[in-house]
């Protein structure tokens, strides 16, 4: 099936490494060209470069710390400047930590909420009126299962991921008039250095060893695995594509099973 992505203009705000860096490499095969944001400047540039060479799209960097309040404006901008539209919002910027509840700090709630909600809310504030202008545009939120189905050690980041789902539901109705679509993508567990990091401090904590906390998780997936990057990243192209066309405010999980309910 062709996506109908080339010479599309996406703006990936993650882009630096992990599921925003997969999308950023699956819609680059498609022939979208790129506007790729993270606070690594060298990751960026070394995945601008990687792109452009295999796939002979157009990428520019605009690297940013989207825990700063106006700066989701200047990497709209920047995106604008360089190809005069941005026809698809991919967000997957996100860090959150996790932990025992009672031990978890305001700091870890805060960070949580002011980079992946707050951060993911302006980017689509400041992308939206180029979108309503041009008459078309395709967000997709890479949220997380544990917004439907909350994970005791990962709470920070559920509470973000049901206040996206929320946010992502709720805009996918006010902006369907406009032909501008908005959805979220729920992947469970997938093999990124956010997920990594988060086995190893989770082992670190509680005395274990990586693959024991790690079987914790995977023991609930009936595919008994984790996701890898790659196969996130090509269901963020499809969403982002004229082929999920009448999908808006809707969620699209990819747990290997794990997320249990119908509604
Ligand atoms: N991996 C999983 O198992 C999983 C499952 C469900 C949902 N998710 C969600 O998917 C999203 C991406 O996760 P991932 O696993 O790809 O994580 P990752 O590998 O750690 O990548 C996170 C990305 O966010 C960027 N970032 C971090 N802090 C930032 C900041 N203050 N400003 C701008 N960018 C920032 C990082 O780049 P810099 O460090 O260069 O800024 C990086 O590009 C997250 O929201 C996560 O909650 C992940």
């Amino acid at each position: 099936m062709d996506l109908l992505l080339k010479d599309k203009v996406a703006l990936i705000t993650g882009a630096s490494r992990g599921l925003g860096a997969a999308s950023a490499a699956t819609l680059a095969a498609e022939g979208t060209n790129l506007i790729l944001s993270a606070r690594d400047k060298d990751a960026l540039t070394a995945q601008s470069k990687k792109l452009v060479a295999e796939h002979g799209v157009r990428v520019v960097t605009a690297p940013a710390d989207l825990t700063q309040v106006a700066i989701s404006d200047s990497v709209v901008k920047a995106g604008i400047d360089a190809f005069g539209r941005i026809d698809i919002l991919v967000n997957s910027a996100g860090a959150s930590q996790g932990g025992l509840f009672w031990e978890v700090p305001d700091q870890v709630w805060q960070d949580s909420m002011e980079l992946k909600v707050m951060g993911t809310i302006r980017m689509m504030r400041a992308v939206i009126p180029h979108m309503l202008e041009n008459k078309s545009g395709r967000i997709v939120n890479i949220v997380g299962n544990t917004g439907v189905q909350p994970s005791p050690r990962l709470l920070p980041g559920s509470a973000a991921n049901a206040a996206l789902l929320a946010v992502t539901r709720g805009l996918g109705e006010e902006l369907a008039p406009h032909n501008v679509i908005v959805n979220a993508l729920n992947p469970g567990p997938t093999r990124t250095e956010r997920w990594t990091n988060l086995m190893a401090k989770q082992a670190e904590s509680s005395g274990r060893t990586v693959p024991e906390v790690e079987s914790d998780y995977t023991d609930q997936i009936p595919m008994d695995r984790l996701a890898e990057p790659e196969e996130i990243g090509r269901l963020a192209a499809f969403l982002s594509s004229e082929r999920a066309a009448n999908m808006t405010g809707a969620c699209l999980t990819a747990d290997g099973g794990w997320t249990k309910g119908i509604g």
